[in-house]
């Protein structure tokens, strides 16, 4: 898919498709009044008759249009005093679904010209990555593919004399991201059978040698045993799928800048191990893996963006699998940390991984510790689909994600960290337990992660309820590698 940029006059634009926009107050702006007043009120006309609606993506394709465009594709776009980047995402994911089954091998998107409150970086950036989610497919797996979209090339229509500089560099950022999120989502949607952790192990070796400024080293059980990590290893006892711990580090800046460290829960099934899992929606812990995903995809995109910082990613990658080997309730393990730990459940097995990596992590004396994971169920009765559960030792760093979530509108909610939330987590037995009650569950989860994490600024991200959609559209989103790139873009800029 291709994106440039159209600065000239919407009503001489020749395209296959004009993407307009229309508002619920049936008065027409920007882009859309001047075509109409070139094609003598055409559009005026089916808005006023109710052929044309403005209800927020609510689609009409006109097909012969006059003038230079061969169609015209009206979007609803809502209030227009409410008009932002969100809403301009869910309108042209609209037109964009409605393209994909048409015709058209190009269209030039309106939706964006004359929107003051969206700068041109944001718009062009918003286009692409929403242009890009909405015609991934995901159909290695399938032996017949459906027909791919005819679409092939996009325009986004700026007023003359915008910022075209910063347009280009929102296409640029955009195609990265997508480009991430595209890797993500189909590191998710691959099943267990195919995306182990040797084949994450892969993924992150196939992007080192695509990308120069990355570097990948992989660890395997013996480096684990050797380092000491008991609780990540105590997790995949019960599986014959190998472990491994993968390391990329991304080298934008001088030695002697201090890198943002990023962990990664990389589950690649979790049945739960011997605190088996019941069976419905059990295959949805094929998407365990998806804070590995998203690290893995934000890091192709600092790789191909090449920011003036440094960033170390650690992966711990492994199955939760019971077997006659596995991990039983009530077993006693030595983390990397030294502290021991009595695990209760093994259902919680992502913080046991992520300890782990987090202390291995602190070795490269890193500014600030961020960790991404599918972790508690509990993040998401709380905050259902549309935020990311944040939880942060630090005002800056939680000012800095919560700015990066708006700006990326991959957008996270700041959630509690208390100690009283660890006082479920005592142990008779060892220094403390990795389950605890399930009142508060997202902040237990993030008080037994903050044990290890020793004063650093922190920041843990728990992306479960929003790294996949289930159901119908059942697959994994790509968040929150938006979040992540946004987040180091600025952390580079500073
Ligand atoms: N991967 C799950 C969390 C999860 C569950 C994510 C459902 C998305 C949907 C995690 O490993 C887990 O099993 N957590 C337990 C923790 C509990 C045993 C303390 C949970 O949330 O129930
Ligand atoms: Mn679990
Ligand atoms: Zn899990």
């Amino acid at each position: 898919m291709n994106f440039a940029l159209k600065t000239g006059k919407p009503a001489r634009q020749g395209t296959d498709c004009a993407i307009l926009p229309v508002f619920d107050d049936g008065v027409l702006r920007g882009a859309t009044e001047e075509i109409d007043r070139s094609a003598r009120g055409a559009i005026k006309q089916l808005v006023r008759v109710g052929d044309a609606a403005g209800r927020l993506g609510a689609t009409t394709v006109v097909p012969r249009a006059t003038g230079a465009a061969r169609r015209w594709l009206l979007v609803g776009c809502g209030k227009h005093a409410d008009f932002d980047a969100r809403r301009l995402a869910v309108a042209l994911g609209a037109a964009v679904a409605g393209l994909r089954g048409s015709g058209a091998r190009e269209a030039v998107s309106y939706l964006a010209y004359g929107a003051d409150s969206i700068g041109a970086e944001q718009a062009a950036r918003q286009t692409v990555e929403t242009t890009r989610a909405q015609l991934y497919r995901f159909e290695e797996l399938k032996s017949r593919h459906e027909p791919p979209p005819k679409l092939a090339r996009l325009g986004i229509g700026l007023p003359s004399g915008s910022d075209t500089r910063a347009a280009r560099r929102g296409i640029q950022v955009g195609s990265a991201i997508a480009n991430g999120a595209d890797l993500a989502r189909d590191l998710g949607n691959r099943p267990a059978n195919v995306c182990t952790p040797s084949h994450l192990a892969d993924t992150a070796r196939a992007l080192a040698k695509r990308f120069k400024k990355l570097e990948v080293k992989i660890l395997s059980e013996p480096d684990m045993r050797r380092l000491g990590m008991g609780a990540l290893l105590a997790v995949t006892r019960g599986a014959d799928e190998p472990a491994r711990v993968i390391v990329i580090r991304y080298r934008g800046a001088g030695a002697h800048v201090a890198p943002i460290a990023i962990c990664g829960k990389g589950v690649t099934f979790d049945t739960g191990g011997i605190s088996l899992k019941q069976p419905p929606k059990m295959d949805e812990m094929k998407f365990d893996m998806c804070g590995a995903g998203g690290v893995l995809g934000a890091m192709a995109a600092v790789g191909e963006l090449e920011p003036e910082c440094n960033v170390v990613a650690v992966i711990p990658a492994c199955e939760n699998m019971p077997g006659g080997d596995a991990t039983r309730p009530g077993d006693i393990v030595t983390s990397m940390s030294g502290q021991t730990i009595e695990i209760l459940n093994t259902d919680a097995e992502g913080r046991l991984i992520l300890c782990d990596a987090l202390t291995y992590a602190r070795r490269f004396k890193p500014r600030c510790l961020l960790d991404v994971a599918t972790l508690t169920g509990a993040c998401v009765v709380a905050l259902g689909h549309v935020y990311t559960g944040l939880f942060c030792n630090d005002e800056p760093l939680a000012g800095a994600l919560r700015a990066a979530g708006e700006r990326s509108l991959d957008p996270v909610w700041r959630l509690p960290l208390h100690d009283e939330y660890g006082d479920t987590l005592r142990s008779n037995f060892a220094d403390f337990a990795n389950s605890g009650t399930r009142d508060g569950g997202a902040s237990v989860a993030a008080n037994f992660l903050q044990r290890f994490v020793d004063g650093l600024p922190w920041a843990h991200l728990d992306i479960a309820g929003v790294a996949w959609r289930a159901n119908v559209n059942k697959g994994a989103t790509g968040r929150p590698v938006p979040l992540l790139v946004d987040f180091l873009l600025a952390a580079a800029a500073q």
